[in-house]
């Protein structure tokens, strides 16, 4: 008879809430940060594969998937703080390999500025460094106050047919369906809290240059959110860093074409030191 593996999703409190995440595996720390309004599931075509040479450590953010929910302004300084706590909880004392997509990379901008000494290694899929324009902000406070009052079942149909490719939704609608059931689970105050700090978070772009650990940037080709030509251009601003463009996939490349994303993984892990140092 074989013992039955412990369940690798579990809650943990951090500070004043408790946060459901996924960790299973050994070996140098990996952290999973997932995009707007979606969980850790999102990461569903990396946390098995990598789990077989690393600890993977992804959970749901503060009032997303399963975990507690707080409402207002839920900043990404807030959220990187959480980050900080939770690894604290799970007693990870050595630094880790921050893969954050989109949202899950504002949080990396701040995780950059107030936890450096806790990261080896920044991988950035889908994101922006830029901050919003005034009419972005706008629009994201109005989304904010209509979840409020209406839920979350209109946001999956607005966000639906830009996360993925068409090429992707075509082929793979067992994956829009994936987002679809995320989007209408995300609960509507940490959907608003976290569009308010989104609005209000920095520009991270003069952050770029002074970057000092390996990174690796990853983007669909057909990304209509964080367009593949700025994330070339964030590419040229952090010393050393790489840029992967994965064919024929949209904002949620690590979903849609996870061989490409963990062949770019892969070959980014392998050159750091086994501590997950070059
Ligand atoms: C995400 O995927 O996290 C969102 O597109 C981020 C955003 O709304 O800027």
């Amino acid at each position: 008879m074989t013992a039955a593996l412990p369940n690798p999703t579990r809650r943990v409190r951090i500070d004043d809430v408790e946060l459901c995440v996924h960790d299973a595996g050994q070996g140098p720390p990996l952290l999973f940060v997932h995009g707007f309004p979606l969980s850790h599931a999102m990461w569903a075509g990396q946390l098995g594969p990598l789990a077989a040479s690393h600890r993977v450590i992804a959970p749901d953010l503060r009032g997303f998937g399963a975990s507690d929910v707080t409402p207002g302004v839920v900043s990404m300084d807030r959220l990187a703080d959480d980050l900080a706590a939770l690894l604290d909880a799970l007693q990870v004392r050595e630094p880790v390999v921050f893969v954050g997509l989109s949202m899950g990379g504002y949080v990396g901008w701040s995780f950059v500025r107030r936890h450096a000494a806790r990261l080896a290694a920044l991988v950035l899929c889908d994101t922006r460094a830029a901050a919003d324009a005034p009419e972005a902000q706008a629009q994201r406070r109005k989304m904010a106050r209509h979840v409020l009052e209406h839920g979350t079942a209109a946001l999956a149909e607005a966000m639906l047919p830009r996360l993925v490719s068409p090429a992707t939704a075509a082929a793979r609608p067992e994956l829009v369906e994936l987002l679809r059931g995320m989007i209408a689970a995300a609960p509507p105050a940490g959907v608003a809290a976290a569009q308010e700090g989104m609005a209000a978070r920095e520009d991270a772009t003069a952050l770029l240059p002074s970057i000092g650990v390996p990174t690796l940037l990853v983007v669909g080709s057909e990304d209509v959110i964080s367009p593949a030509a700025e994330m070339a251009a964030m590419a040229e601003r952090v010393p050393g860093a790489r840029l992967v463009v994965v064919p024929g996939a949209g904002h949620m490349a690590p979903l849609e074409a996870p061989a490409t994303v963990n062949a770019a993984l892969a070959e980014f892990l392998a050159g750091l030191g086994p501590a997950g140092r070059r």
